[in-house]
């Protein structure tokens, strides 16, 4: 009975594609409205699905008012934002919350999504920490007729996901490589440029295509000769980071710093995945090379290292405004509790082994010295102080 629940859940989801840009770097609780169609300006942003109509929603409505969110760690500076904001946005549209970190150990994040289920939440929304590892714990879900919406990071290998809302990751790992091509003008510079990789943990369905979305940027300079790798290191499974952590990224590039360019080769291109990395591998550059700068990438925006793009230590970040991914996903709550249409604008990209994940992208953006001030401390999300 409740797994028919789930399946109409499931099977509105799965035919109520309706495409919508995210809203920008809007704060605000999200209106329950049915989706409409795409506001002009955003209608590229999107990834899939433009044909997708929304039909009248038909979803049973779960009971009960609370909403479980799991975070992996309080480490990262994204997580802490993206948990209390949208905390504070469930809670100001009525409902209850119960918020919890999981210190980036899964054991923890599985208990904590085995007490939610029993603690009589009615949606669970949940940032994995490792996407292969909650299929058991969520058959709970599943079984009691919990609607799951995975937060930014892909669940595989369980049908108990009903959505998936995140960034365009694919295309975060493209502006970044493109940031690169623009950078050094490879389309006319000679080269060769050096450039050394740190990609995301494996076990992040992100790290991959926030990859690939680089690489496939980058493929054609390095076939062309353009781009060197010196270490070597280049597929995923070789410059992949396990946890994101900054001195794993740190201590993979001392080594090789000193292996490729203690003689004084230059580094002209760290292509790291996120700010954590970037950190690691700028802290690894700092003690241990002196030859020109390389063009270091970076995702998040986080504190550290925007203060490191101020300070020429860091060229890019990927801004990804969480207050606006947040807000997205309290509307598909607020949709799923009121048995409404859920908007989503993709339902082609994200295949978590059992199907296709009907999912919500929301845009990526890059941050640069040059555009930080308008992006972050305009739009309210630092202050100049924080900066400081
Ligand atoms: C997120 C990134 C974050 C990384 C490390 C990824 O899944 O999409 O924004 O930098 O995890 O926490």
């Amino acid at each position: 009975m409740k797994r028919k629940v789930l399946g109409m859940v499931l099977a509105t989801s799965m035919v109520a594609a309706t495409l919508v840009g995210c809203g920008g770097g809007d704060a605000a609780p999200a209106a329950t409205e049915p989706a409409a169609e795409a506001p002009a300006a955003e209608a590229e942003a999107p990834a899939a699905d433009a044909e997708a109509e929304a039909p009248a929603a038909d979803a049973a409505a779960p009971s009960g008012n609370k909403v479980g969110v799991a975070m992996p760690t309080k480490d990262l500076q994204r997580w802490n934002q993206d948990g209390s904001n949208m905390q504070a946005e469930l809670e100001a549209a009525g409902y209850e919350v119960d918020l919890q970190y999981a210190s980036n150990d899964v054991a923890t994040q599985v208990s904590q999504i085995e007490n939610m289920i029993n603690g009589g939440c009615s949606v669970l929304v949940i940032a994995s920490i490792d996407g292969e590892s909650l299929t058991t714990v969520l058959e709970g879900a599943k079984s009691a007729g919990i609607p799951v919406i995975a937060y930014d990071r892909l669940i595989k290998n369980t049908d108990a996901i009903s959505y998936y809302a995140t960034f365009d990751n694919y295309k975060v790992g493209q502006t970044q490589g493109q940031y690169i091509v623009d950078q050094l003008d490879l389309d006319n510079a000679a080269g060769p440029f050096n450039m050394e990789i740190t990609a995301g943990s494996p076990d992040d369905n992100n790290a991959t295509f926030f990859y690939n979305g680089a690489m496939d940027v980058l493929q054609p300079y390095i076939d062309a000769g353009k781009i060197v790798i010196p270490s070597g290191q280049v597929d995923f499974a070789t410059v992949g980071t396990p946890a994101w952590a900054t001195e794993t990224a740190q201590s993979r590039m001392e080594n090789i710093l000193s292996s490729n360019y203690a003689d004084g080769t230059n580094l002209d291109i760290a292509l790291c995945s996120n700010d954590s990395t970037a950190l690691g591998v700028e802290n690894a550059l700092a003690a241990n090379y002196t030859g020109n700068y390389p063009v270091v990438t970076g995702q998040d925006c986080d504190i550290a290292n925007v203060k490191n793009m101020i300070d020429g230590k860091q060229s890019m970040s990927v801004f990804k405004d969480t207050r606006t991914l947040a807000s997205q996903v309290v509307k598909m709550v607020g949709q799923i509790m009121n048995g409404e249409t859920v908007e989503v604008n993709d339902t082609e990209t994200y295949d978590n082994g059992t199907g296709v994940i009907p999912s919500y992208l929301c845009e990526p953006v890059f941050a640069d010295v040059n555009n930080y001030k308008e992006l972050l401390i305009d739009s309210g999300y630092y202050t100049e102080a924080d900066l400081q």
